[in-house]
């Protein structure tokens, strides 16, 4: 049977969007999460809205590019609930992105992208890792995107960034196998364009970008023709977060109604 019952999750960046979907559905199947988000109000809006419903959870400010902040968050966590069973990387600069042609993208917004997806994978990755080796167990979870696999057009900073998580995510999963005695597993989930309600809906800004770029929707290379949501991926993740997928490792999973398949 697969069951998250009584499993730590540190989710970060689950004040709003995927995150949150994740969060909520964790706890109403019995886990014990961990909201690090650097947003303060989104973040303990979603502790109390859990608790409310019967389910654990704290929240714990964390800005991921401040490997400081993260190791307080890894030591909170530790001291709340006594262990770590998963960390998803989940949170990302994207909902107020740029979306333009390369040249025109700003090396402010480029340095922010890596510092928050890239940066702050590897800050959760090392601050958590003492602890999962202590323990000889525990699995990371990366946020990837299938625009990785399709080098979508119009935000090269944000593909760079999630290529970036794929290959760390292969090389992480190598590495812990070898320090965790063969119990510490990294893969990763690459969801298409997903519906949060929290930005615009991409087809919308497509639709404002000029002449043959605006037919170059999501749903265009889609093979089940129809809008992704939050819900699409939250059943891989409780998956990866049990104990049913513990000989999985360095994989890359697309949830993606079949985009990259092209
Ligand atoms: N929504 C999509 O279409 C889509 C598609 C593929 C992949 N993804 C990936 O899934 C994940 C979640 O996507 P989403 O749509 O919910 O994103 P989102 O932008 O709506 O939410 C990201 C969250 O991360 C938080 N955050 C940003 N910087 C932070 C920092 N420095 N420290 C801590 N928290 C920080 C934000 O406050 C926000 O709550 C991201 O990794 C994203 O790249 C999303």
């Amino acid at each position: 049977m697969i069951t998250v019952k009584d499993k730590v999750v540190i989710i970060t960046g689950a004040g709003q969007g995927i995150g949150k979907g994740f969060a909520e559905s964790l706890a109403s199947d019995g886990a014990k999460v961990v909201i690090a988000e650097i947003n303060e109000e989104k973040g303990k809006q979603v502790a109390n809205d859990i608790k409310s419903a019967g389910g654990d959870a704290v929240f714990v400010a964390t800005d991921v590019t401040k490997y400081g902040a993260v190791q307080s968050m890894v030591s909170a966590t530790i001291s709340t609930f006594g262990k770590i069973d998963v960390l998803i990387n989940n949170a990302a600069f994207y909902y107020n992105i740029t979306r333009a042609p390369f040249v025109d993208l700003s090396e402010q917004e480029w340095d922010r992208m890596m510092a928050v997806n890239v940066k702050g994978t590897w800050n959760c990755c090392r601050a958590v890792a003492p602890q999962l080796i202590k323990q000889g167990s525990g699995k990371i979870i990366n946020m990837a995107s299938a625009s990785a696999f399709k080098g979508n057009s119009n935000f090269l900073h944000y593909v760079a960034s999630k290529g970036a998580v794929i290959s760390m995510t292969r090389a992480l999963a190598r590495e812990l196998a070898e320090m965790g005695g063969n119990g510490i597993t990294v893969n990763a989930i690459a969801p298409g364009s997903t519906e949060t309600g929290v930005r615009e809906k991409l087809e919308d800004i497509l639709q404002k970008l000029p002449g043959d770029k605006k037919n170059t929707g999501p749903m265009a290379s889609r093979i089940l023709k129809r809008p992704e949501t939050v819900e699409d991926i939250v059943g891989t993740m409780l998956f990866l977060v049990s104990d049913a997928s513990d000989f999985i490792t360095g994989t890359i999973i697309a949830i993606d109604g079949g985009s990259s398949l092209h």
